[in-house]
């Protein structure tokens, strides 16, 4: 029969506009300017990464779907869960991969697409409820560093966080993330987590300052974010894209450069923003990863690692960990 679909929301349309503006004075007044990465997804912003993960340099995200290809059916024997619970996009290619494998076990019943735009999710919602009849489709409006203590229990869960998003935490944030998410799943529950892997600098480098300038456009679009939202005068062309890889931190950091000393205007918080010559905002970190880490950070959560696959070429690793 029919599907039901139920939507909770934790996350009103107003909510985003208060916290960047909050957001924006702390990050564009202070040094070093930074803002997270979260307002890079308007409806440009969205369109332009879906053009990113078609680019020949970002690999990532075929080199998830390559291993989710091979085992899905993996993930659905071995999680043993008839809920799938997905945080952020609910309408990928990815998420029918595993609805598909966890049908086939003969165990679906329950799908929860977890996002932090209500439109996108009752699309994504009633679409899937209607591709796969008799489940039930049970989405929430939400912000994953707010509102993990809301996922709906029951049943044997698998949370699946998949494209690496979990590279935007920093290490300490991560940590919290990962405490939070498995304070809130039972003995047998699982997490399916995507993370990059660490590799030589110069592919890196070339996934995230494509050749093409799409990545470019994308990182610039949060300019457009900010002068659409808080009335601001940003000459997007005035600043420069450059993401390098930080060793350190085994990090890529998406940047944006001042070509020359401005002066920016934010209306609605009556602020001037001054940047010098050369002065960097940071717009994203993407963290890269080695298995005996994300196994150790699993472990630091709850969380025991059961299997880890990578990619043929050992690009990206899927990771499945159960409480
Ligand atoms: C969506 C966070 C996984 O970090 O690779 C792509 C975002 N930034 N190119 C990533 C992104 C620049 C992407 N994630």
């Amino acid at each position: 029969g029919a599907s039901s679909v139920r939507v909770d929301v934790y996350v009103k349309p107003g909510d985003a506009k208060r916290a960047l503006r909050a957001e924006a004075l702390e990050g564009l007044c202070n040094t070093p300017k930074e803002l997270s990465p979260k307002w890079l997804y308007d409806e440009r912003g969205s369109q332009l990464f879906d053009d990113i993960t078609r680019l020949p340099e970002y690999y990532p995200t075929r080199r998830e779907r390559e291993i989710l290809l091979a085992h899905a059916g993996d993930i659905a024997r071995l999680s043993g869960a008839d809920t799938l619970i997905e945080l952020g996009s609910g309408t990928s290619e990815k998420t029918r991969l595993l609805l598909d494998a966890m049908e086939e076990a003969g165990a679906l019943a329950r799908f929860v697409p977890f996002d932090v735009s209500e439109a996108f999710l009752r699309r994504a919602a009633a679409s899937l409820a209607r591709e796969y009849p008799g489940i039930s489709v049970h989405a929430v409006v939400g912000d994953f560093e707010r509102h993990l203590g809301q996922l709906p229990g029951g049943g044997r869960r698998l949370v699946a966080f998949l494209g690496g998003t979990i590279g935007n935490f920093k290490p300490a944030q991560r940590a919290l993330f990962l405490r939070e998410l498995s304070a809130g799943l039972q003995p047998g529950d699982g997490l399916l987590l995507g993370t990059d892997l660490i590799k030589d600098r110069e592919r890196l480098y070339a996934a995230y300052n494509d050749s093409a300038g799409v990545t470019a456009e994308f990182n610039r679009n949060v300019l457009r974010v900010l002068n659409r939202e808080l009335g601001g005068d940003f000459d997007p062309d005035a600043f420069e894209h450059f993401a390098p890889f930080d060793e350190e931190n085994a990090w890529i950091e998406m940047r944006l450069v001042s070509r020359q000393a401005q002066t920016v205007w934010l209306s609605t918080l009556r602020r001037r923003v001054d940047f010098a010559e050369g002065e960097v905002l940071r717009t994203e970190v993407s963290c890269k990863f080695r298995q005996a880490q994300v196994e150790a950070e699993l472990a630091g959560a709850g969380l025991t690692l059961t299997e880890w696959w990578t990619d043929a070429a050992g690009d990206f690793a899927l990771s499945l960990a159960l409480k």
